[in-house]
């Protein structure tokens, strides 16, 4: 399977997925990494791997759409079979999305629906809840709002702060995306009209990993 991943900053999502390649743990290959961010850390977290590293910034569009075809035209020259993103943090315009419908994912640190867009961490807190976690989704025009394909619930402890919950949040994200990405790259999941598919059958309720 070849991954496209695209990143804004830290980029630890991204390692972990070198990683799991590496250790021969993730049957695919990371033939581009891209960012918004000329100084996005996971643009030099590729670039040690050898992995070929773009970034364009937004700055001198005319308009998020425009932005969003010199981007994906630059994604696509690299032929994914995937596109991750892994922490990239601009809106995308709807025809772009649409576009990729089922050939692009997102990890966002929430059980979605709940929590959607930023500071969600905070948002758990604010809200009281028990249970917090992370979420992989197929990307649709939809902000955070695309079919749930699985899930890590993290328990909310006393004396969490928005940090202390989002460290905890983190260390399961990176096995999360790593078992959801060997699930597609298996074959197992696929998008339909009528959601996510695991073998063929429509998931009733986002995987567990
Ligand atoms: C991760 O926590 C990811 O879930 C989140 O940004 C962080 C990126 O970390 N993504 C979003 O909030 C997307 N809405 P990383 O750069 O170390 O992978």
């Amino acid at each position: 399977m070849r991954l496209a991943v695209l990143a804004s900053g830290r980029g630890s999502n991204l390692l972990a997925i070198l990683d799991a390649i590496a250790r021969g743990q993730l049957d695919a290959e990371v033939v581009g990494v891209f960012s918004d961010r000329a100084k996005a850390a996971a643009l030099d977290h590729a670039r040690e791997a050898g992995v070929p590293a773009t970034a364009l910034s937004a700055k001198g569009y005319p308009s998020r759409e425009a932005f969003d075809e010199a981007m994906f035209s630059l994604v696509d020259a690299v032929h994914p079979d995937l596109i991750v993103c892994a922490g990239y943090m601009r809106l995308m315009s709807a025809a772009s999305v649409n576009q990729r419908l089922g050939r692009m994912i997102n990890i966002h640190p929430s059980l979605l629906p709940a929590f959607k867009g930023l500071h969600t961490h905070q948002q758990a807190l604010d809200a009281g809840a028990a249970v917090h976690g992370a979420s992989v989704h197929f990307v649709t025009a939809e902000l955070d709002g695309g079919p749930v394909i699985a899930q890590a619930r993290v328990p909310v402890l006393p004396g969490d702060d928005a940090e202390r919950l989002a460290g905890r949040v983190l260390e399961r994200e990176h096995p999360l995306l790593i078992a959801t990405l060997r699930e597609l790259a298996a074959g197992h999941i696929r998008l339909n009209k009528h959601g996510v598919q695991y073998d063929g059958a429509t998931l009733d309720a986002p995987l567990q990993l």
